[in-house]
């Protein structure tokens, strides 16, 4: 079966900026249910290859097919862009409506579905999302987290097998941050969507089955967080931080200390010491 994305020697260039090819060469397939995480330096390509997988935009060369549709192909543009939903960094530019219940029941209402299944769905959506109980209230009203959350059940009410999300969580506090990581995480684990996770953070990133790092416009490094996370060396060449436990063991390690690579967590490290001390 084909993976649910697929992109074969894809280059984008925008037509305004024709010098710089934004997307230089990208082969990549992703399988449904996968949790994907994708860094990146600023201009790497990330935000671009993003808007790829919903149509948004359409490859210079190369091809791009979502569960088998050619985004290409104009008869399938619905169907890709009921597929793989999109949230981006700022929730007010996504947030059109003027309560919560109208703003999520807006994509459904375009699938032309019957009314008690719309309801059911905001419901449903807004319960995923924990914002349940400020359906009648207006998006205005709400903090950042919360707006974030909204447009998050906005997508869910279109029920897409894959959600992208770019830097959806950078405006957001820590605790915003937190609680939608964790709605992700479940919408992946529990209902099986495809999750594309954008993001500055490595705390975020390490959340991921597979990580992409982006660079110059191509695919540098595509691995599990734990491979790619402690090759330190490259990802300070690219311009990438890691975690301060990898930096510490990468140290260690330079100076001829014999520890186990891979780690990167607190944990990690905790577990790695005790062996270590106890032996
Ligand atoms: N709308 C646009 N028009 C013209 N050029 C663009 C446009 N959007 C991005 N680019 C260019 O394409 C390249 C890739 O940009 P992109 O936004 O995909 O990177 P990114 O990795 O998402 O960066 P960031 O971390 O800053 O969000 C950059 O050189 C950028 O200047
Ligand atoms: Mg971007």
């Amino acid at each position: 079966m084909e993976s649910l994305i697929y992109l074969k020697d894809v280059k984008y260039k925008y037509k305004d900026n024709q010098n710089n090819t934004a997307l230089k060469d990208i082969n990549v397939k992703i399988a449904k249910g996968e949790f994907i995480s994708i860094i990146g330096s600023n201009g790497s390509g990330k935000s671009t290859f993003a808007r790829l997988l919903n149509a948004i935009i359409l490859p210079s060369e190369g091809i791009v097919r979502i569960k088998g549709m050619n985004s290409w192909d104009d008869s399938f543009l619905w169907d890709i862009r009921k597929c793989v939903g999109m949230v981006f960094q700022n929730p007010d530019n996504q947030i059109i409506a003027m309560t919560v219940e109208e703003d999520v029941a807006f994509g459904p209402e375009n699938l032309g579905l019957s009314h008690n299944e719309i309801i059911q769905r905001v419901h449903e959506s807004l319960r995923e999302v924990g914002m349940d109980e400020y359906m009648k209230v207006s998006p205005q009203n709400l903090s950042q987290g919360q707006k974030q959350r909204v447009a998050l059940a906005g997508i869910l009410a279109m029920r897409p097998e894959c959600i992208v999300l770019d830097e959806a969580t950078s405006m957001l506090d820590p605790q915003g941050r937190d609680n939608v990581m964790k709605i992700i995480k479940r919408l992946n684990t529990e209902h099986k969507i495809t999750i594309i996770y954008i993001t500055q953070y490595m705390e975020e990133a390490i959340m991921a089955d597979r990580v992409l790092v982006f660079n110059d416009g191509r695919i540098q490094m595509d691995d599990n967080p734990q491979k790619v996370f402690s090759n330190v060396s490259e990802i300070k060449k690219l311009g990438l931080s890691t975690s301060q436990v990898a930096e510490l063991f990468y140290e260690l390690s330079k100076e001829g200390y014999n520890l186990p690579k891979d780690l990167l967590t607190i944990e990690d490290a905790i577990k790695a010491f005790k062996e270590v001390l106890n032996s």
